[in-house]
């Protein structure tokens, strides 16, 4: 925050307005995401426990591909909306300047154009081109890396630590923006 505070571009300095909400867009795009990231992963880790002696056996080399899995297969931001600043065409479909599109993460990362078996959770999925943190550009996600070592150091733990969990059925959040577990009861063995 220091040095966004303190940015200057062509002799400019963010307001403090300005300054302010992307205190408040890094709170909570950092926030949210991890923490449901971890949910949905720990779930699908504790239904597939043959994944989780796998990674164990190696962390340190499958624990990079295995976040990448975590984050297709959470999906935690759901969508992103825009706005067409030229007129163009995505599949065929033409969009004229200004038409305001959507960009469905959560289609993308289960494509069965792209992926071989979407459906099933795999952490030694490699490739694994998921579109968890965007597909690219401008706005792709500035945590990115930030989320992948948090992931990485918090299940490394997780999973060492407490390797015999159960977990309950969650509850959702019911959300078209946040793919979000409200609550979700976890037992230890
Ligand atoms: C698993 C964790 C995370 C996921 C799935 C995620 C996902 C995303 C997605 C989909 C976008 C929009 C990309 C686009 O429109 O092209 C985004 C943007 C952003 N993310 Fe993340 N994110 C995560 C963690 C974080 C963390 C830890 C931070 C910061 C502490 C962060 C900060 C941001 C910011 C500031 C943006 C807006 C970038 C811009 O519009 O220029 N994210 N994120």
């Amino acid at each position: 925050m220091t040095n966004i505070v303190q940015a200057e571009v062509d002799g400019h300095r963010l307001t403090d307005d300005e300054a302010g909400s992307f205190m408040v867009l890094l709170a909570s795009a950092g926030n949210d995401t991890t923490k449901q990231a971890t949910s949905h992963a720990f779930k699908a880790l504790t239904d597939n426990p043959e994944q989780i002696s796998w990674l164990l056996d190696d962390w340190d080399e499958r624990g990079a591909e295995a976040v990448d899995e975590f984050v297709r297969w959470s999906t935690p931001v759901i969508e992103f909306a825009r706005h067409a600043v030229v007129d163009t065409e995505v599949a065929g479909t033409p969009i004229k300047a200004g038409e305001k599109l959507v960009m469905f993460y959560c289609s993308g990362n289960f494509d069965d154009e792209v992926f071989d078996r979407p459906l099933e959770f795999d952490v030694g999925r490699t490739p694994n081109p998921h579109v968890g943190f965007g597909g690219g550009g401008p706005h792709f996600c500035l945590g990115k890396q930030l989320a992948v070592l948090e992931l990485k150091h918090l299940f490394r733990e997780l999973l060492s630590r407490l390797p015999e969990i159960e977990v309950a059925e969650p509850e959702y959040v019911h959300s078209d923006f946040v793919h979000g577990i409200k609550r979700m009861s976890v037992r230890k063995l």
